[in-house]
């Protein structure tokens, strides 16, 4: 069964509390926590107070995407708050392997997300480091937007880049993720859906949650 992670920065913030026991109560495994900085996506959204107060009430993995430039300088916080798993974007990091090994040091999951532009090969000589790669199949920035169909191809490119490397890693997708691609996303590699507006937005996000799970690969 695939890994269902709905994506917070759709939730009703008014009623922060009520939409994390929702998803404490959902058959969803983690909680996707978007953090963006404005510089290296052009949007801000939430930081670590947010995150340590879902700490507080969430009984699942918090899941952290960070958005960010010069993540090194957060990690050790992003720990504190609560995240299980650290995500950070191949594009912002000139000294990636140093920032997974900080990372995984500090006692966390790594992940590494790549743009839509950014080729899967790039992640040759890490890819047996890292515990996540977060494929975005919407440029980073913003939730509800239109699903890329090439990151069908990226997954194929990543499942024989861990195939051939006998890596562990979960392949997370990030972006436009709907229950009519869900499926086409499972068959072909994904193990990990994120879902932000599909699950918010919709009259039950419990369900929604369900029949994204049921989904078999
Ligand atoms: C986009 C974020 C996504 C976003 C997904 O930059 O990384 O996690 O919340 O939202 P939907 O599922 O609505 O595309
Ligand atoms: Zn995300």
């Amino acid at each position: 069964m695939p890994i269902i992670a709905p994506s917070m920065l759709s939730c009703n913030f008014l009623q922060l509390e009520e939409e994390c026991k929702m998803i404490n109560e959902s058959s969803a495994d983690w909680f996707h926590l978007d953090v963006m900085d404005g510089r290296f996506v052009p949007n801000i959204s939430f930081g670590l107070p947010i995150i340590e107060h879902i700490h507080q009430i969430a009984k699942k993995t918090l899941d952290v995407h960070l958005m960010i430039l010069e993540p090194e300088k957060y990690a050790e916080q992003f720990k504190k708050a609560g995240a299980d798993i650290l995500t950070i974007h191949i594009e912002a990091c000139p000294h990636l392997h140093r920032n997974i090994q900080q990372i995984k040091s500090l006692g966390m999951k790594a992940g590494v997300a790549l743009n839509p532009h950014t080729p899967v090969s790039l992640l040759e000589n890490v890819i047996t480091d890292i515990d996540v790669v977060c494929l975005m199949s919407v440029n980073p920035g913003f939730g509800g937007q239109k699903f890329i169909p090439q990151t069908i191809d990226k997954i194929r490119a990543l499942k024989h880049l861990i195939h051939q490397s006998s890596a562990n890693v979960l392949i997370e997708i990030d972006g436009g993720v709907t229950l009519e691609n869900a499926a086409a996303l499972i068959h072909t590699g994904a193990d990990a859906l994120v879902a932000g507006n599909t699950v918010f937005k919709s009259s039950n996000p419990k369900e929604t949650i369900n029949s994204l799970k049921k989904i078999y690969a």
